[in-house]
């Protein structure tokens, strides 16, 4: 199955894609995480992508697009994949079309997490990340079983350096001014699913599953 997870920040897709890839064998792809391994690398596109990312503003379409480009057509995504925070403009959704449409692959469906703009701020001032696997917890929401640690790699929990209130602010006016235009697009193509977020982390799980089944 190959499929997008969409939704604003700190909507929960991070945490939705670590298990629907587990539940339905195929490759997570999330341009963040991308993005912010480079950055641990010390590549020079980490560099680049560092700058924007702090401030809560989007990296330049040309850079994510070649970044996407190069990893769908390695050979652990001919199983499946499910693309995390890709496409976040018009223009990158165009230009998915075009890769997928040169790969020969269709997107079975479009998982949009949907949860009220006001909720976010708390959730993302509130999350912890793994240093070692990537996965999120919340302090409050989705506590680690021992505090600062990973549940599933025993790694270090960190706090993301854009999940403070200011860059979140501007991520919010990112998602809502290039980002949402893109429900409209793939309700177009009629591959939308509308999941609410809005509630227990395995309740979303458990619509977003059903449904894929239909
Ligand atoms: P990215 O890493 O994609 O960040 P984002 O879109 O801001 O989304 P988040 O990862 O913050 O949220 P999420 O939905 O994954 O939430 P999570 O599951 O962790 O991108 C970062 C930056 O990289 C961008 O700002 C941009 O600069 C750049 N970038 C990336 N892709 C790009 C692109 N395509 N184009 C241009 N630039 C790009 O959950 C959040 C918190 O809520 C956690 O603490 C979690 O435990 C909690 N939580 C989750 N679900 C629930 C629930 N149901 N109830 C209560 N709490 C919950
Ligand atoms: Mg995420
Ligand atoms: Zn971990």
């Amino acid at each position: 199955m190959n499929l997008l997870i969409m939704g604003p920040p700190g909507a929960g897709k991070g945490t939705q894609a670590e298990v629907l890839v587990k539940e339905l064998d195929i490759t997570h792809i999330s341009t963040g995480d991308m993005f912010r391994n480079a950055i641990k690398e010390g590549t020079e596109m980490g560099r680049k992508a560092k700058e924007y990312m702090d401030k809560g503003e989007l990296v330049p379409d040309e850079v994510v697009i070649g970044m996407v480009k190069d990893r769908l057509s390695q050979p652990d995504c001919k199983k499946g994949f499910l693309l995390d925070g890709f496409p976040r403009t018009v223009e990158q959704a165009g230009a998915l079309d075009k890769t997928l449409g040169d790969l020969g692959i269709k997107l079975d469906g479009v998982v949009n997490i949907v949860v009220p703009l006001d909720k976010l701020m708390a959730r993302l001032t509130g999350r912890r990340v793994c240093k070692g696997c990537g996965a999120s917890y919340h302090v409050l929401f989705n506590p680690p079983e021992n505090e600062g640690r990973c549940n599933a790699c025993g790694g270090e929990l960190y706090q993301r350096s854009d999940d403070n209130e200011e860059s979140v602010g501007t991520r919010l006016r990112a998602y809502e001014e290039k980002t949402q235009p893109l429900i409209d697009y793939y309700k177009d193509k009629g591959i939308l699913l509308n999941i609410n977020g809005d509630q227990e982390i395995k309740k979303v799980l458990e619509d977003i599953l059903k449904a894929l089944r239909k």
